[in-house]
């Protein structure tokens, strides 16, 4: 089968290849991929710069849309069922899923919309429920909001009832960030800080941008506000200055989506979640670019020049 493989990861999206690799075992859970999301980790990854640095030739990607092609005997999925999937080395034809990482696809959602899923919605929804205790009737401040992850964690947010302001860097990315439903989109290059305060300060800041930024977030939450970093794909890691957290009871915290895999039900039970989220109207993933899986690299350096807006998808 076809597969997207970094062959140097010393290159970025220049030493990605399409090669032709073996299908997953009968063994295992096999989804064919219909599509499959495209995300900065995946970026990170092709640099050498992820937090788990993979031995090369590997293939790309880490959630996808399909079919089971192959179930195991005892397996929960059948042949034929449609299913998303959080399972690394999705840029492929063929996927071995993680059976607790998988799965029914959503009623209503395109196979592209579902790939954007797995991988964001459930770090916005570990963020923001789980890590930021996100409260109905609360503001939440989210950065990098025309993003993968920015546009997941708006509609997550909207989806429990919050006010979301957004931070983005153009016009074009406040539209995208407003159609994922947030209040309000400040210029990243204004005073948002400013603006952040006018309206009211945040309860909660998701932020996937890290950089230069982060002083300012601290200083725009409320009492017992909490700041949940999820990444920095500004490229920098900011230090923290602790006396700020004092005065007013602020929390800074890290998060991945791994942390609902800590108790056996977690993934599945914030999937169920999610799938009744997107059930009531109230989540529907911003697709932005799709790509053919060929055209992986081009998908990375759209997200590396800050081009992308919504989730780039790769699809068959
Ligand atoms: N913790 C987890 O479990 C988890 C899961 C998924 C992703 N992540 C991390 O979250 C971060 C964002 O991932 P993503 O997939 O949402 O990426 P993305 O779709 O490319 O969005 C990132 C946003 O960051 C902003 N940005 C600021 N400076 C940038 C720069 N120098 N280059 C590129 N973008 C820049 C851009 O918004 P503006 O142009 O509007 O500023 C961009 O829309 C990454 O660090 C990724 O590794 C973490």
């Amino acid at each position: 089968m076809r597969a997207l493989r970094v062959t140097d990861d010393t290159a970025g999206p220049g030493g990605v290849r399409l090669a032709d690799v073996p299908e997953p075992g009968e063994d295992a859970l096999v989804v064919r991929v219909r599509a499959a999301g495209v995300g900065f980790p995946d970026l990170l990854m092709s640099h050498g710069r992820f937090q788990i640095r993979q031995p090369v030739p590997f293939t790309l990607g880490w959630e996808a849309a399909g079919e089971v092609v192959h179930a195991p005997a005892g397996s929960a999925f059948a042949p034929g069922d449609r299913v998303v999937t959080l399972s690394f080395g999705a840029h492929a034809e063929q996927v071995a899923a993680v059976p607790e990482a998988t799965f029914a696809l959503p009623a209503g959602l395109s196979d592209e919309q579902a790939a954007a899923l797995p991988l964001n919605y459930l770090t916005a929804y570990a963020a923001l429920r789980r890590r930021g205790r996100l409260q109905a009737g609360e503001t939440v401040l989210v950065h990098g909001a025309a993003g993968g992850t920015g546009t997941a964690a708006v509609q997550v947010a909207k989806a429990l009832g919050a006010r979301v302001l957004a931070v983005v860097s153009t016009p074009e990315k406040a539209e995208t960030a407003r159609a994922a439903g947030a209040d309000e989109a400040f210029p990243a290059s204004g005073d948002w800080r400013a603006q952040v305060l006018e309206a009211g300060g945040a309860d909660v800041a998701f932020d996937p941008v890290g950089g230069d930024r982060f002083a300012d977030t601290l200083r725009c939450m409320n009492a017992e506000g909490r700041v949940v970093v999820v990444g920095f794909a500004d490229g920098a890691i900011p230090t923290v200055a602790v006396n700020r957290l004092l005065l007013r009871n602020v929390d800074v915290c890290g998060c991945t989506w791994s942390v609902l895999a800590t108790t056996p039900t977690g993934l599945a039970d914030a999937a169920a979640e999610l799938s009744r989220m997107v059930v009531a109207g109230a989540v529907t993933p911003l697709v932005g670019a799709t790509y053919a899986l060929e055209d992986g690299p081009r998908a990375l350096r759209d997200l590396e020049q800050r081009r992308a807006r919504g989730k780039a998808v790769l699809v068959a």
